[in-house]
């Protein structure tokens, strides 16, 4: 099985269900990104598109549109594909958590203003249900490492973003993060992932190191809630010391 792909390969596979879920790696921070596609409806959901012209070239290759991006948060390696796909796809719709433009001078050199289309506004650690085309994903809102960060489940996969990698979970000392909202983000996200089936894949927002030191675009459920050092986190303070959560450097969100 692949496990880590190159930059700007494509990892597709037919759910049992018979979505297609395909996973790419792009950019230089090794983005990790998901769209769920349904041929039967003509339904392209991509999460987070980092590369414009790679997304529109593999869908174009199979006929294929996006008719949706939904965005994790606002962070601008999350986003940077957005403005070309909504260029070269005018009535696509863009969705966000209502909470995740974030408004800061200082946070607008991290953060990217996108004008969603559509906007879910649901409370902290709730979730909420969303069908189009076929395509059901859970949308759960996960903030701390950015306001309105948002984690998608359904067909096979959870999509972590920037609330948890393969073994770690995203910093929390940009603009607007926060370590205490982040562990009861992670602490949510732990009892989703229990209440999942194991096999299903954690995609995460970044393809960092693994236990093994390689860098998966994935891990399975069972592997993440052994492996992961944020889910394994027995309480806040100890959440608190883990040394991924803050770093020297500016803009690696
Ligand atoms: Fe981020």
């Amino acid at each position: 099985m692949i496990l880590m792909l190159a930059k700007g390969e494509f990892d597709r596979r037919v759910e049992d269900d018979g979505i297609e879920v395909w996973v790419s790696q792009q950019g230089p921070f090794g983005n990790v990104n998901t769209a769920f596609i349904n041929r039967a409806t003509n339904t392209v959901v991509i999460i987070d598109p980092y590369s414009a012209k790679k997304w529109l070239s593999a869908l174009e290759n199979e006929g294929l549109s996006p008719t949706h991006i939904i965005v994790t948060h606002t962070h601008r390696d999350h986003t940077s594909g957005v403005k070309n796909i909504m260029k070269s796809h005018p009535e696509i719709q863009l969705w966000g958590h209502v909470e995740s433009n974030y408004p800061n001078l200082l946070g607008r050199v991290l953060f990217r203003h996108l004008d969603f289309t559509h906007t879910w506004n649901h409370p902290v650690h709730s979730g909420e249900q969303w069908t189009s085309g076929g395509i059901t994903l859970e949308v759960t809102h996960t903030p701390g490492h950015a306001p309105g960060h948002l984690t998608f489940h359904g067909h096979g996969v959870f999509h972590a973003g920037d609330l948890l990698f393969t073994q770690r979970s995203g910093r929390v000392d940009l603009p607007g993060g926060d370590s205490e909202s982040q562990w009861k983000s992670v602490t949510h996200a732990r009892e989703i992932l229990k209440g999942l089936p194991s096999d299903w894949r954690l995609i995460p927002g970044h393809n960092y190191e693994w236990i093994d030191g390689t860098e998966r675009n994935w891990v399975s459920l069972s592997q993440a809630l052994e492996h992961n050092l944020a889910l394994n986190s027995p309480s806040l303070i100890q959440f608190e010391e883990l040394d991924f959560l803050r770093f020297n450097d500016e803009l690696a969100g």
